[in-house]
């Protein structure tokens, strides 16, 4: 309706603009960035302009209700929905714990410790190697976090929601006014802690943890069996474990038409290939036990197909893998503390050199100095019922002084025959020749995507050739 054919006195409606196509051509990211930049520089139309700001921030906040948001409610409710889907484990068990979440990730970093905080938990730690990217955020994310869970916890947690008054007792010290602001300072550094340190050398006392929690984070570790021992070594004997880990390739996110389990096609010595370690989530299992965890609850969440001509293409070590152990692409984990971790797993077994991933700058391959990555894979063979060994397929040029390598076999080897050298020749042969194949299909691909970038650069130009001439015309 016009606004000269409103009746007297009606308000002005709040109400979307049809959907315009033209702006497809620029990124979320641009829009945003206009949009902020509007806002904030445009008191002349204020008004106006806060009536599309203000139409902006309900829509988005409505439609942006998905896990892959990491400030939204969804998010949360998914991944407490995963905490508390055990009986061993329920919201009132909370009460009184201290509980640390490992990967805590530099974006919303303190939003599910304080989910623990007003579910009854006397102290929550998180533990990033990742900096705080931006505090202001952190911030708005606790205060907007406290809100709902006073006014729709539903939509956070599915049973066992406390009531507002308890919430409110819980939160006592803690200023949600200046949290609003998006002032840090509003914490209460008593009770939630951000600790920027690696999971292998964390300031946390031994067995002084109750539970120790990490989401999509187990997977971006180079020494996987060194980080569980860690975890382990902090946890109070009995304490619990509970980590979801995400085996699909990441690089899959931001591009969907990659299998999601492609990386394991990649020939590699690295210890992260794309930012992951590619040990599949039914390998952590050898991994707890070893490090004195007994599972006692787990989740294949996925399970992915693959054809016998995918499989064919994945890089030795996954192809000669179990059917199951490749088709698990995530997990839950839920275990507890039954004995010490052994010394050894505690130490390095890495090369020295070998960093870890910063994931505020690291590029997609800022991993491909890093070395050999046995470690990242079961250091002895995983439990009977997985049968399956993941063997690195090449050894490391550098060998780690401090760390006496064990034997592997006691047994001499007999010399291989003739016709076992031919035989090998030819295997090795028949690799080459396929990993050849790989790499001149990857270069097709790369000369494809070029030849579409120049292309799409000659429309670009062309148009604001064409739009500059029809301006000269003018
Ligand atoms: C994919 S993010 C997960 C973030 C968060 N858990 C989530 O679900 O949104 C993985 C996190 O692990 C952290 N990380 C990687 N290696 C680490 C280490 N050795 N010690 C501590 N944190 C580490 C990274 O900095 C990153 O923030």
């Amino acid at each position: 309706m016009e606004e000269k054919d409103k009746p007297a006195g009606a308000m002005l409606r709040l109400e979307a603009p049809p959907y315009d196509t033209v702006l497809d051509a620029y990124s979320v990211k641009d829009l945003v960035g206009a949009l902020v930049q509007r806002t904030a520089d445009a008191p002349s139309e204020f008004e106006a302009v806060m009536h599309w700001s203000c139409l902006l921030a309900i829509e988005l906040d409505q439609v942006s209700q998905f896990h892959s948001n990491h400030f939204s409610q969804q998010r949360l409710f998914d991944i407490f929905r995963m905490l508390f889907s055990t009986p061993e484990f329920r919201p009132e068990d909370v009460q009184g714990k201290i509980i640390v979440e490992l990967g805590c990730g530099g974006l919303n970093p303190l939003s599910r410790l304080f989910m623990f905080l007003m579910l009854g938990a006397e102290r929550v730690i998180g533990v990033d190697l990742d900096v705080v990217k931006d505090e202001r955020y952190a911030a708005i994310a606790l205060a907007r976090t406290a809100a709902w869970m006073l006014t729709n916890p539903t939509t956070l947690l599915a049973e066992g929601a406390p009531a507002p008054d308890v919430v409110i007792q819980r939160l006592r010290g803690i200023d949600l006014a200046k949290l609003s602001r998006g002032d840090l300072s509003g914490l209460d550094g008593s009770a939630l802690e951000f600790r920027r340190e690696s999971v292998y050398e964390m300031s946390l006392a031994a067995s002084s943890v109750d539970v120790v929690m990490s989401t999509s984070f187990l997977e971006h570790v180079p020494d996987a069996a060194r980080a569980i021992a860690c975890i382990n070594h902090i946890t109070k004997p009995d304490g619990l474990g509970i980590h979801a880990i995400d085996g699909v390739d990441h690089w899959h996110y931001f591009k969907p038409d990659i299998h999601p389990l492609d990386f394991l096609r990649i020939d590699s010595p690295d210890a992260l290939v794309r930012e992951c370690n590619r040990v599949r989530p039914l390998q952590f299992i050898s991994m707890f036990e070893q490090a004195g965890c007994q599972i006692f609850n787990l989740n294949k969440t996925t399970e992915l197909d693959l054809s016998p001509l995918q499989r064919q293409d994945l890089s030795a070590p996954f192809r000669e893998m179990s059917d199951e152990m490749l088709a698990i692409a995530r997990a839950q984990f839920f275990m507890r503390k039954v004995s010490e971790a052994p010394a050894h797993l505690l130490k390095p077994s890495l090369p020295s050199d070998v960093t870890e991933g910063d994931f505020s700058t690291a590029p997609a391959s800022a991993s491909s100095s890093a070395p050999v990555a046995t470690a990242a894979r079961p250091a002895v063979p995983p439990a009977a019922r997985y049968q399956t060994v993941v063997r690195p397929t090449q050894t490391s040029q550098k060998t780690n002084a401090a760390q006496p390598v064990p034997p592997t076999s006691v047994v001499p080897t007999p010399e291989p025959s003739e016709a076992q050298t031919l035989q090998q020749l030819h295997q090795t042969t028949k690799q080459l020749r396929q990993k050849l194949q790989r790499v001149r299909k990857r270069l097709d691909r790369a000369e494809a995507e070029v030849a579409e970038m120049k292309a799409s650069r000659f429309w670009q130009w062309r148009s604001v050739w064409l739009q500059f001439k029809q301006r000269l015309r003018r």
